[in-house]
């Protein structure tokens, strides 16, 4: 498998330096069955330059634009997002500002937000000032009314999956799908901080699991993925496991280097990687770690207690 520097259809993977609206222009029409994608948040990151939350929003919409137009009826556009937060120290979700703009292709090419998945993880900043932010957003929206959706694909365990229908035709039988169940619209998926096995250099790289659930849910074998902003090439790292062909640009040169990498690794079949549908650990309890030294076994139960 060759990885490319320039946009053919032809190609496995396209890794382009540059800016996305130049790869996206040299896409087809409906030729993409999937974007996915995680964009700047213009928090002013070592990647982006902190602009007005007007511009910000003119930048995307050319962007969404050109994703529109390369998906497919059937597709779907995956847009992941966090919160802004502006000079009065104010958050600002930036689903809420980005929806309208998609929801802009609702009569024309049938734009439809088919959920919105909000993505829980444990760690991050300490807040002093307002709740620890622990969770960021994806917006699928399909492109049509009938759309790719393998849930088969992407099912989880059921917690009790031994329960008996308890009346009705099936009284007695298994009442759960042996597949496991739907994951859902809340994923807790470890985000990826220093300890994490697929750690790079990337001040915001997310989970390979992210992108790797849409895909296999959203898009078949063979099938073009596209991401315009790939940091360390997650998301086509994710279509290369499961033999997709993908497509997507970034600004950073030091950032495509890692993706080439990473995605030779999954090539080659030796990527370290998080295992897909690995629950997220749970620490031994009355560990060292575990136990805090500064509550003693006497003092009454109460959050801090109740483990022991
Ligand atoms: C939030 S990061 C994406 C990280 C990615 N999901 C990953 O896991 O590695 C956004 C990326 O967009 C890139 N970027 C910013 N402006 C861009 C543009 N106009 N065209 C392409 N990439 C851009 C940045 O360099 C950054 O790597």
């Amino acid at each position: 498998m060759k990885i490319a520097q320039h946009f053919r259809d032809t190609n496995d993977v396209t890794l382009f330096r540059g800016d996305c609206v130049e790869l996206l222009r040299k896409i087809h029409d409906e030729s993409a069955q999937l974007v996915v994608t995680s964009p700047p948040y213009n928090v002013g990151k070592e990647y982006e330059k902190e602009v007005t939350i007007e511009d910000y929003l003119k930048f995307q919409r050319v962007v969404i634009e050109e994703c529109v137009r390369i998906v497919r009826p059937g597709g779907s556009i995956c847009w992941q997002v966090g919160n802004h937060v502006n000079g009065h120290g104010q958050m600002i979700p930036l689903d809420i500002l980005l929806h309208p703009l998609f929801a802009e292709y609702a009569s024309t090419d049938v734009i439809r937000l088919r959920n919105r998945i909000v993505w829980h993880f444990e760690h991050g900043l300490h807040c002093k000032n307002r709740f620890s932010g622990r969770h960021e957003t994806i917006l699928w929206y399909s492109k049509g009314d009938k759309y790719v959706f393998n849930l088969d694909a992407v099912r989880i365990p059921q917690k009790y999956p031994g329960k008996l229908a308890y009346k009705g035709d099936r009284r007695g039988q298994y009442s759960c799908n042996p597949l496991g169940k739907n994951p859902g619209d809340v994923w807790i998926i470890p985000n990826v901080k220093n300890n994490h096995v697929e750690k790079t250099s990337h001040p915001c790289q997310f989970p390979i699991e992210i992108p790797e659930r849409l895909i296999l849910a959203l898009a078949k074998e063979g099938d073009l993925v596209v991401d315009p902003f790939l940091g360390v090439g997650t998301v086509a790292v994710a279509a290369v496991l499961h033999e997709r062909r993908v497509a997507g640009a970034d600004i950073k040169e030091k950032y495509l280097a890692v993706a080439r990498k990473r995605i030779s690794a999954a090539i080659a079949g030796h990527l370290k990687r998080r295992p897909f549908g690995q629950p997220v650990y749970q620490p031994k309890p009355n560990s060292p770690l575990t136990t805090s030294p500064w509550i003693a076994r006497s003092q009454p139960k109460s959050y801090f207690t109740n483990a022991r």
